[in-house]
């Protein structure tokens, strides 16, 4: 198969780079904003057509949470307008879709993990942006399947377990919010299940959503304790509550995903926050 990478110096993107290999079936087309800027609607279906691009996966995105709030026309032009872009090419070209969402789109007040079919009610711009991409991917693209994710972080670009890294190794005490709960991913095993399932999409298939994360349940203190351990940093991790650590955007309380969805309909196996968290740390 023909797969398009966008972002692919992302995050997500960085990690289908470096599975690439392991998969000499596909032909991978990985791109960044210099060699496929997205927000250009010609542009995207010249080279899917030019390419014959048979898949996409959009790991692009405006994921700057706190400076979306600010820039609402960029976010939107990003995470909406080019995923309407990325869409209708795809269609145009006969493509699969594999759009990437977010937990952000709820609202957080959940007591059970969110399933896809609970109501999504963003709070921040970052949010909204990304419900108003996945709105689109339903409406113009003829196959496509929407994945929303959590807290994602790999050994490639910046993230909180990089924080956590940098200023354990220089601070004695770290103050880390313990009321936001969810489940980190490692980003690597959702470009795996990506490829694992990319096969096994059905030929028809209209914007539908599917959770992915790790296993298990955190706080982002949870979180930063563990990474703290795992390296054997001496540093000391302290809970504190939201309100204590204010941010520009308002964050989900509650955004543990259902993936019971995922694993049934693609029978794929799901890691363990932490044992993927060491097999991350491994590498940094
Ligand atoms: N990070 C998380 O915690 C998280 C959680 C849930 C869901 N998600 C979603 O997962 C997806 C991947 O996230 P990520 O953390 O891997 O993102 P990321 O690390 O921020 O990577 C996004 C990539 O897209 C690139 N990009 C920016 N503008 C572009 C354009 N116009 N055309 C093409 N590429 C462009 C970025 O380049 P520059 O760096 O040069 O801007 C960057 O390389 C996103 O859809 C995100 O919303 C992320």
């Amino acid at each position: 198969m023909n797969i398009l990478i966008t972002g692919s110096k992302g995050q997500l993107g960085s990690e289908f780079r470096e599975l690439a290999p392991q998969y000499p079936q596909h032909q991978f087309f990985l791109t960044d904003v210099d060699e496929l800027d997205i927000t250009h609607s010609e542009k995207v279906y010249k080279f899917m057509k030019s390419n014959k691009i048979e898949c996409v996966v959009n790991c692009a995105g405006y994921t700057q949470v706190d400076q979306a709030e600010d820039d609402k026309p960029g976010a939107t032009l990003l995470n909406s307008t080019a995923t309407k872009y990325l869409a209708e090419a795809s269609s145009r070209v006969g493509a699969l879709l594999i759009h990437i969402s977010t937990d952000y789109v709820f609202e957080g007040k959940n007591f059970k993990p969110y399933t896809e079919s609970d109501t999504a009610n963003p709070k921040s711009i970052y949010g909204k942006t990304k419900l108003d991409g996945e709105i689109e991917v339903m409406f113009n693209a003829k196959r496509a399947i929407i994945i929303r994710t959590s807290w994602l972080y790999s050994s490639f670009g910046n993230n909180f377990v990089k924080t956590i890294l940098e200023k354990g190794k220089t601070e004695k005490e770290l103050k880390v919010i313990y009321d936001q709960i969810g489940t980190p991913t490692y980003a690597r095993d959702l470009a795996k299940v990506i490829l694992e399932i990319i096969p096994k999409v059905p030929s028809k298939v209209r914007g539908e959503i599917y959770n992915f994360s790790n296993e298990g349940v955190a706080s982002w203190y949870d979180f930063a304790k563990a990474i703290l351990e795992i390296k054997g940093l001496n540093c000391k991790a302290s809970p504190i509550l939201t309100k204590e650590f204010p941010q520009t955007a308002l964050r989900p309380q509650y955004s543990v995903l259902n993936k019971n969805r995922i694993k049934k309909e693609y029978g794929v196996e799901i890691p363990y926050w932490r044992d993927s968290l060491k097999e991350c740390l491994a590498k940094l």
